[in-house]
């Protein structure tokens, strides 16, 4: 990672896409691609604990949207959660990483919605990174799954204020998003963080998400630490 002086983001969220692409362009089914999309993020989650200068780092792992997938390919997304997230989290509290998930528990099969649990929990305390997995997410679902919450909690209009919001978000209590990453060559946001990225730095890259590495994120670093943010001042 680059020396300072540098100006690192608070909070990082990354778009993770391309890895479909990068299965098929080498003749592969688009699962393998998933599976090496996966030891990306191993791999950047452990350089971010080391490195230590980012806190929060957000990663978009399965969107609402894409339950419209043929159902192969979400069932192998799933297994290969499954299969993962109980190790994950046991090597992830042990480099005092705090994990948190994002999104709706609607759909997610129960032994799922048991592990992630169970990982958050493991992992509160932990005063590293914070490492979201936005699984199952939607950004509008997360806007009105607020609604809904302030409603249910009878708090009166005049109350209602962009606090109040934030802290019924599921990213309750985490600093709005400096960075956001998009891998692929996709240039939208996919209905992701919407509320959070309200004055987020962009940076999009043509790299495919299995071939995002080290090198990569500091140069999203780099171009992060050149931009000037003016926030609506002069
Ligand atoms: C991102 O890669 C992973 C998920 C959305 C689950 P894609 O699967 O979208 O890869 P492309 O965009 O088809 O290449
Ligand atoms: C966004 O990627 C969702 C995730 C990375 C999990 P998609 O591949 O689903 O986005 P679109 O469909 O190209 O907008
Ligand atoms: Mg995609």
């Amino acid at each position: 990672m680059a020396k300072e002086p540098y100006e690192f983001p608070k909070h990082i969220a990354i778009i993770m896409d391309g890895n479909g692409r990068w299965a098929t362009k080498r003749g592969l089914p688009r699962l393998e691609g998933h599976r090496a999309g996966f030891r990306t993020v191993r791999d950047i989650v452990r350089y971010l604990g080391e490195t230590g200068h980012i806190k929060y780092a957000t990663f978009y792992a399965f969107s609402t949207e894409n339950w419209q997938r043929p159902q192969a390919e979400v069932n192998g997304i799933f297994q290969l959660l499954n299969n993962s997230i109980k190790n994950e989290a046991m090597e992830l509290n042990k480099n005092n990483v705090r994990i948190r998930w994002l999104g709706q528990t609607s759909s997610l099969s129960n032994k799922l919605i048991r592990d992630i649990r169970d990982a958050v929990e493991l992992t509160a305390n932990n005063t590293g990174i914070t490492i979201s997995l936005a699984l199952n997410y939607g950004g509008r679902q997360e806007i009105t799954d607020a609604v809904r919450q302030i409603v249910a909690e009878n708090i009166t209009p005049e109350d209602v204020n962009e606090e109040t919001i934030n802290d019924h978000l599921y990213t309750a209590g985490m600093p709005d998003v400096d960075l956001l990453i998009r891998t692929a060559d996709e240039l939208r946001i996919s209905n992701f963080l919407l509320w959070q990225v309200a004055y987020a730095e962009f940076y999009f890259t043509p790299v495919l998400w299995p071939d995002f590495n080290r090198d990569e994120l500091d140069k999203a670093l780099q171009a992060f630490s050149m931009r000037q943010r003016r926030f609506g001042r002069l």
